[in-house]
């Protein structure tokens, strides 16, 4: 099965052709980043006016990168949700048209259990089950994947996500958006044992996280420093939110008994938590796996993967009902009409 997959939950426009022979056959990707960043943050308006505008021509491309002609396609996956509702509806809307057109099935699926999947495009695959830590702009979890489908969420943050602390953080900085690569790379100046940040709910038993604290201890740290002292900073604090994630994991790890850990989502493409994880892993003796940074961030190859996993199965979307929120332990019913 030749499977396009369509992803404009956000900033990004991505289209990707994934075939179930020969794997991923085209990835084109468009970032809204220049359009927002003159505003400090994703103007949900305008993201919808540029994914009208690139999506049609990105799909273009993407066929032409594939070496194939519409009548090839065999099913359309786009991004049903959690996302920016108006965002969303671009992508699910072509793929409606295009699927009355080509008169093939298409399929809503769900944006984090797509990056939670992205690992698959990779040689490197964790082995059933695994546990994987999603963490992007919006989400922080930990989810125990059973089976392909099989979610069990251990645990979560009970405030901002860590993408959100990285992406204010650099804001107060004045770092462009978005800011949590940014930061990223002036950490890598810095010395993050000068400034004192708090590991948040390690003291605590379970899974959730926090990252409000964090936060304001960094906005005050901030505000009582110059602009040189902002390398230190930045990897005082990122160290913090690394090793935040890194023992959280590996508690997920002992009370699920996985030997099998895998980061997704746009905080996964971080080189410093990377670096940690794999060295750790060698040391403590688990399996450690991330797609390649550029399959962390939104993309439509992951989108595109998912759907041609679901699409084979059978599963289909006979009607487009858009989610701004939706949980990843409740993915599982496709066809339905709530
Ligand atoms: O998965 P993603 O592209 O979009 C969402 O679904 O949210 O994640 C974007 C988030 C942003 O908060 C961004 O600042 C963060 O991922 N991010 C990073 C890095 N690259 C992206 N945070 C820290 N270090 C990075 N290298
Ligand atoms: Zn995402």
């Amino acid at each position: 099965m030749i499977v396009l997959g369509i992803e404009s939950s956000c900033d990004e426009t991505g289209v990707a052709i994934y075939s179930g022979e020969k794997g991923l056959l085209a990835h084109q990707l468009y970032s809204q980043i220049a359009l927002h960043a003159q505003y400090g943050g994703v103007v949900p308006e305008l993201a919808s006016r540029d994914h009208i505008r690139k999506l049609p021509l990105l799909v273009n491309a993407a066929i032409e990168e594939a070496g194939i002609n519409f009548s090839d396609l065999e099913g359309i996956a786009f991004t049903r949700g959690p996302g920016l509702i108006g965002a969303l509806m671009v992508a699910a809307t072509y793929a409606q048209g295009l699927g009355l057109a080509l008169n093939i099935p298409i399929l809503g699926v769900n944006h984090m259990e797509a990056h939670l999947m992205a690992v698959m495009l990779e040689e490197r695959k964790p082995e059933y089950p695994f546990v994987t830590l999603l963490v992007s702009g919006g989400h922080t979890q930990l989810v125990l994947v059973k089976a392909f489908g099989e979610y069990e969420l251990l645990g979560e943050s009970l405030d901002d996500a860590v993408g959100e602390a990285f992406d204010k953080t650099a804001k107060i900085m004045g770092l462009p958006y978005p800011g949590g690569p940014e930061l990223a790379k002036l950490a890598q100046e810095g010395d993050a044992s000068r400034y004192e940040f708090p590991r948040p709910m390690l003291n605590r038993p379970g899974l959730e996280f926090s990252f409000s604290g964090i936060k304001t201890k960094a906005l005050l740290t901030i505000e009582n420093a110059t602009k040189a002292d902002y390398p230190d900073i930045a990897a005082g604090f990122q160290e913090a939110l690394v090793d935040t994630l890194i023992q959280k994991s590996l508690r997920a790890l002992k009370q699920t008994g996985a030997t099998e850990l895998v980061v997704s989502g746009g905080v996964g493409a971080n080189k410093h938590l990377r670096a940690e994880l794999r060295r750790l892993a060698e040391t403590l003796g688990f399996n450690v796996y991330f797609p390649r940074a550029e399959f962390c961030t939104d993309n439509g190859a992951m989108v595109a993967y998912l759907g041609y996993e679901r699409l084979s199965r059978g599963e289909v979307s006979t009607e487009v009902k858009l989610k701004a929120r939706w949980p990843i332990d409740q993915v599982s019913q496709y066809i339905e009409s709530e």
